[in-house]
């Protein structure tokens, strides 16, 4: 039977052909990694590309802030000045944010700086362990509901719990993913791990409630290190689990010697 799943690029060559061509719309995705894997960088990548096909993304950044996101992809040259990127750092900004990304002529990417949204807010009840996530969701809702957003990255899952201690992870965790869901929207998860980390995520259970894993690493090889990325697991796809040397040159990045010995 033909394929019939509408599917977003990870826009890394090489790495869509290993999925049937991309990620299924809808699904909720853990990319995972550790430190310095350019986690941010691939989902911010394709929030990119598909800002320059008119799609608005919206890019939740609890690590990095605004401008040292900014300045990262401007050094990647990535050409922002052909999206329209716009920030809130502050809540009462939301507005003029939709606004921007509802007539502008181009696709837009909106990154919610929490770190600036958080001193805002501060006086308000940051101490609650559920106000984190609601401030989240509320900002996503907005988004989804009043532009055309299609793409979600929570950059990252761990330092949501840094921030909101759960009480019941468990729980409190399978109604995020709920919540997520409905929302509909390609939502990218960054979960960081650690370097001897054998696990992708936190909790362990997000490994099950996400429909997909893709994971990245770097590698020592003799004295040298080697970028890695594999598809781990990704529900209603035909997927090639093999591990691929990760690279970003001239713009683009690529997947390549999937299955075989890096070539040093
Ligand atoms: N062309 C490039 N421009 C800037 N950084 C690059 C480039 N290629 C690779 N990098 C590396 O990307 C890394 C940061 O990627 P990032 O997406 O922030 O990683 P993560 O989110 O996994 O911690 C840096 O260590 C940097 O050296
Ligand atoms: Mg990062």
């Amino acid at each position: 039977m033909a394929e019939q799943t509408e599917r977003v690029k990870t826009y890394i060559q090489g790495f869509d052909e290993a999925m049937q061509g991309g990620i299924p719309k809808g699904h909720l995705v853990l990319v995972s990694g550790t430190a310095g894997s350019m986690k941010s960088s691939m989902c911010f990548n394709i929030l990119y590309n598909e800002a320059l096909n008119g799609q608005t993304g919206l890019y939740v950044s609890l690590e990095q802030s605004y401008e040292s996101l900014y300045k990262h992809f401007i050094n990647m040259g990535l050409k922002l000045d052909n999206i329209n990127v716009q920030s809130i750092k502050d809540l009462s900004k939301i507005d003029e944010v939709v606004n921007s990304a509802k007539t502008v002529d181009k696709g837009s990417i909106i990154i919610a700086d929490m770190g600036c949204i958080r001193k805002e807010i501060k006086d308000i009840r940051v101490g609650d362990n559920k106000s984190w996530l609601n401030v989240i969701k509320n900002i996503a809702k907005k988004i989804k509901m009043e532009t055309n957003c299609s793409l979600f990255v929570l950059d990252s899952l761990s330092a949501l719990y840094t921030l909101s201690r759960f009480e019941n992870p468990r729980v409190e965790l399978f109604y995020i993913f709920e919540f997520l869901r409905d929302m509909s929207l390609t939502t990218y998860l960054i979960s960081e791990m650690p370097l001897d980390g054998r696990k992708y995520s936190d909790y362990g259970i997000e490994d099950y409630l996400a429909d997909g894993i893709i994971h990245l690493r770097l590698t020592p090889f003799r004295r040298n290190v080697v970028r890695e990325i594999s598809v781990v697991k990704m529900r209603a796809t035909d997927c090639n689990n093999d591990v691929f040397s990760l690279e970003f040159k001239s713009g683009q990045f690529q997947a390549l010697y999937g299955g075989q010995n890096p070539l040093l």
